[in-house]
């Protein structure tokens, strides 16, 4: 059978934690800055329900609706040759194991390589699922943005023992349930460091601090381009350089290196 997968794969990000080596990732939303993002050797591309925000100017990700993620999705996979795609699936569309296999298809038949869903051991029996349809899933701790009326606001979480042991135990579960990969999202860097340092599977940052296994930002805060305040897990990498193309190969260069993100962009 011919080799069609001629980037990296799903294993690949899984040998690079295993050889220490950073996993650099960015968020998506349309085929050419994805090909600008692939090009500078970002190794997981996201297609994020950020779009809510910073492409459709929503307050939240909420409205985000599957038909959006898979046109998005579908835009992306024509700009990536080299980096694993990943889309997230959108508020509501994975609420049991059913739903949640026709809507990751649909993602995957537009192009992705994997799905990412938020929330922990109540998502087990849904991951299972997808991974017994050969669905690779991605799973997404800590700040939960499809959440945020539940929890009151964007907030860091994890800080008192207790919240900290249940994401850890979430964690867990996440991996033994067959996720591929979890994104660990405004959490403490030491509570990061300490998941990253009991699962096999790696730990995708953002405002997780350096512990992890590899690092995402949205790509209209890196760019400084998001309206209202910077994140502060976040850094302008546009400033000081000539163009978009200079300024993600600088965040590669720098997540790769370890010298982003560092304790100014932790909690
Ligand atoms: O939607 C998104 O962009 C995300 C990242 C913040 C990880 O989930």
């Amino acid at each position: 059978m011919p080799d069609t997968l001629k980037g990296l794969t799903i294993p690949d990000l899984a040998a690079m934690k295993a050889n220490d080596e950073k996993i650099v990732a960015l968020t998506a939303y349309d085929a050419s800055f994805a090909k600008i993002l692939d090009d500078a050797g970002v190794d997981f591309v996201l297609v994020g329900d950020s779009l809510g925000m910073v492409v459709q100017g929503r307050p939240t990700t909420l409205p985000v609706t599957l038909d959006h993620m898979v046109y998005h999705t579908r835009c992306v996979a024509r700009g990536i040759r080299r980096a694993v795609l990943a889309a997230d699936m959108p508020f509501a569309s994975y609420s049991g194991p059913a739903q949640a296999i026709d809507s990751a298809a649909r993602l995957i038949r537009a192009g992705a390589h994997m799905v990412k869903i938020e929330g922990g051991q109540k998502r087990a029996e849904v991951v299972h699922a997808l991974v017994e349809q050969s669905i690779p899933v991605c799973g997404h701790l800590g700040l939960l943005p499809q959440s945020v009326h539940q929890v009151g606001g964007y907030l860091v979480q994890g800080k008192d023992e207790k919240t900290a042991q249940a994401i850890l135990q979430d964690a867990i579960i996440l991996q033994e349930a067959g996720v591929s990969l979890l994104v660990l999202e405004c959490v403490p860097a030491t509570l990061a460091s300490e998941i990253t340092a009991a699962l096999d599977i790696p730990t995708i940052g953002i405002g997780a601090g350096p512990g992890c296994s590899g690092q995402v930002l949205v790509l209209y805060d890196m760019l400084g381009i998001t309206p209202g305040k910077r994140p502060r897990f976040s850094r302008n990498f546009l400033q000081g350089v000539e163009d978009i193309p200079s300024a993600i190969r600088h965040y590669v260069e720098d997540v790769k290196a370890g010298r982003f993100p560092n304790s100014d962009h932790s909690f």
